[in-house]
């Protein structure tokens, strides 16, 4: 009979457990997943917000155009802009102005009939290479007006070479330099690049070692 007893008692204990281990696991099963979805609703917000601002400033300018090219910048800007805007001289306006030669140029004025916002043409200013990098980066908070419906181009490579293709229409500006600041930066890039014909660790290790190791060598 106590053998009976325990052993019910311990299958009481057993289910016991094992209900309050589900309650529990389910518990971390709910608790996990509200945050998660809190999370993964904010986040997609916050980088469309504050992501080019970001970039923009951590990005040179004349680091991305020395990089540029213009074949690709022609190819991207047919697919991205195309459906808007023509690039050849003397082309058509359509929902965007011609842009044919517009690096150099008043902003939102050169397009003879067509009907820029106020925003834009009151703008003031040439388009240059910092002007065009802010607009196409983020158009909505270089001019918050205007009527571009373009959500920004954030890819720095795909942007810099639409800005060189336009350059070259005609307009030919100089390009500006790489910052001076960008020297070390510049080291470190010609060090990466280096680094990828041979692992870097054993680039770095391998001198190292050996300059230690030369260095008693030479004094004995
Ligand atoms: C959905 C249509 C649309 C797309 C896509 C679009 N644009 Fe525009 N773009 C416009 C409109 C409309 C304007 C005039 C805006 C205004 O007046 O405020 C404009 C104006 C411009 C201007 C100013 C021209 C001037 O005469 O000052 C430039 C430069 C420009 N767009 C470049 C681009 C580039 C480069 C792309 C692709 C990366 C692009 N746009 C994509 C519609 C578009």
């Amino acid at each position: 009979m106590d053998d009976r007893f325990n052993t019910a008692a311990g299958w009481a204990l057993f289910a016991g457990i094992v209900g309050l281990g589900a309650s529990i696991a389910s518990g971390m099963y709910f608790q996990a997943h509200e945050p998660h979805e809190v999370e993964a609703g904010g986040y997609p917000i916050a980088d469309a917000d504050g992501g080019g601002d970001a970039e923009a400033a951590a990005v040179d300018l004349g680091t991305i155009l020395a990089s540029a090219d213009v074949a690709l910048g022609e190819q991207q800007a047919v697919a991205r802009c195309g459906n808007c805007h023509t690039f050849n001289q003397g082309g058509a306006n359509g929902t965007g102005p011609n842009l044919y030669g517009v690096m150099g140029l008043p902003i939102g004025k050169h397009a003879a009939g067509f009907k820029y916002s106020a925003d834009l043409s009151g703008k003031g200013g040439n388009w240059d290479f910092e002007s065009m990098n802010a607009w196409l980066l983020a158009p909505k908070q270089f001019v918050p007006g205007t009527t571009m419906g373009f959500a920004g181009l954030k890819d720095d490579a795909a942007r810099a070479s639409i800005i060189l293709y336009l350059n070259s229409l005609g307009s030919n500006m100089p390009l500006p330099a790489p910052k001076a600041a960008e020297a070390p930066a510049a080291e470190g890039d010609a060090a990466a690049a280096e680094g990828e014909a041979a692992p870097a660790e054993g680039a770095e290790a391998a001198p190292a070692e050996g300059a230690e190791a030369a260095a008693p060598a030479a004094s004995e």
